[in-house]
């Protein structure tokens, strides 16, 4: 936790394979951003990234110092349309232990992508009611996470091992992951991927998302 009067931020590893900063803003503005990307440099991060951000949220970010880097596409689903049923046995981890959905998470991405248990912490912590849902038996082979915000469901964050991609797994973890936030009252999913992510567009696609005009950026001070 970084705090300079009420300014108050928190930041972690990028993850265990890339030697790097995650910063998130609780509150404060471009001199804290400045003065906590300076202090995690002095610590020894190569880099401080930001989390995704719309483009109106950056402006403290870039005035700090922190550059474009990464952009991400978004996706929306509207719930109010029928969702399939899902076609792989799907459930709800309760209390999810988070060491073995690292174990899931870690081989489906590339080392910048990849989160570690806090990082898949934040994603579950991000909004007011989450869950953990796995596919696959009797050991897991994929999960997703999804949250719930005020109106909008958020898939932040899917994954099946590479040796069982292309069985069916992903399709179910998004309509089971579609069922779970509608039943919450959520009218619409979204989700961020990054460009040139085909297999997984293509299953957003499938399954009823449309990519919309928001974009997602992350920032880097280095
Ligand atoms: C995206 C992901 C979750 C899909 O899971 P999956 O179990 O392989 O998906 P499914 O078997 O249910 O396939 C669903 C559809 O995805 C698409 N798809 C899957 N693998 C694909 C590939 N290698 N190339 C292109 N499309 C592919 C196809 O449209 C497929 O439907 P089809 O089999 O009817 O053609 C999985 O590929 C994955 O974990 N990728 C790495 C992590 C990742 O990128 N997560 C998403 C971040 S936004």
């Amino acid at each position: 936790m970084l705090r300079q009067g009420l300014s108050k931020a928190v930041a972690r590893p990028w993850n265990r394979d890339v030697d790097e900063a995650h910063l998130a803003l609780i509150r404060g503005g471009p001199g804290f951003l400045a003065e906590c990307g300076a202090e995690l440099r002095s610590l020894g991060a190569p880099a401080v990234s930001s989390p995704p951000l719309p483009e109106h949220a950056a402006g403290p970010w870039v005035e700090a110092g922190y550059r474009p880097a990464e952009s991400l596409e978004v996706f929306s689903r509207d719930l109010s349309e029928r969702i399939p049923e899902a076609e792989r046995p799907t459930r709800v981890i309760r209390h999810p232990d988070w060491q073995a959905i690292e174990d899931l998470d870690r081989p489906a991405f590339e080392p910048r992508w990849r989160l570690d248990t806090e990082g898949l912490r934040d994603a579950f912590s991000a909004t007011p009611v989450a869950a953990v849902i796995v596919t696959g038996e009797p050991e897991p082979v994929g999960f997703a996470i999804v949250g719930q915000g005020a109106i909008a469901g958020y898939l932040q964050r899917i994954a099946v091992v590479p040796d069982r991609q292309g069985e069916g797994f992903g399709r179910a973890l998004v309509r089971a992951s579609l069922q779970w936030a509608k039943r919450r009252g959520a009218r619409h999913m979204l989700l961020n991927t990054l460009p040139g992510n085909s297999a997984a567009a293509k299953l957003y696609g499938d399954e009823g998302f449309e990519r919309i005009d928001d974009e997602l950026r992350l920032y880097r001070y280095a």
